[in-house]
């Protein structure tokens, strides 16, 4: 009697345990499998909120690209030149002009274009005043003012403009207006 009530409760132990045990792989099973399938269900989601988030993004640039290209079409029509050239009103010898016009976004002067001499003269016509221009560009120049360049000492190794687009041979200590070309289409 004592030895049948041991095996059925060692039977039912062995049960117990195998239950217990077919328990534990289940949640293991379900412990290593759910975070698994919660995080690529996440990623899946994060993926479609940066799609969606990127094609908000590219219809944003594209249209802001067409205002841009509209307003830059309109002041090219203006002045005829699709370069600006401004000026912050102050002076400065050729390292200073530099300087500020790179710190500005921009670069010295170097019109190419009829257009763009024009427009970079009219800065110089309202102000009365001569700028620098880049000197690589102004060896072949048909532009050299009557007698220039006249850099017969060697010292005025600079080349200005004035209003009239004439070029002449500066120092490149002169104190100038400070005149920035800047482009917006590479
Ligand atoms: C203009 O300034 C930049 C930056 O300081 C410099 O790298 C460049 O050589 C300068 N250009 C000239 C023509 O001096
Ligand atoms: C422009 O400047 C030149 C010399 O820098 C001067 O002789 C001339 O009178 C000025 N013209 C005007 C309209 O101010």
């Amino acid at each position: 009697m004592a030895r049948h009530a041991l095996l059925i409760f060692s039977g039912q132990t062995h049960c117990k345990m195998f239950q217990f045990l077919m328990l534990s792989v289940l949640l293991l099973g379900t412990c290593l499998a759910s975070p698994q399938l919660a995080g690529i269900k996440e990623i899946n989601d994060e993926l479609s909120r940066l799609r969606e988030d990127m094609n908000n993004l590219n219809k944003k640039i594209t249209k802001f690209g067409e205002s841009f290209y509209t307003v830059h079409k309109a002041r090219s029509f203006a002045t005829g030149s699709e370069k600006l050239y401004t000026t912050n009103d102050q002076e400065g010898n050729f390292e200073e002009a530099n300087a500020t016009c790179i710190q500005a976004g921009g670069h010295i002067p170097s019109p190419k274009k009829e257009g763009e001499k024009k427009a970079l003269q009219k800065v110089l016509e309202r102000r009365n005043q001569s700028t620098f221009i880049e000197n690589q560009d102004s060896a072949n120049s048909a532009n050299w003012a009557p007698g220039e360049p006249k850099n017969a000492d060697g010292t005025k190794n600079c080349v200005k403009t004035n209003k009239d687009g004439k070029l002449h041979a500066a120092c490149c200590e002169e104190k100038l207006l400070i005149v920035c070309e800047f482009s917006f289409v590479p």
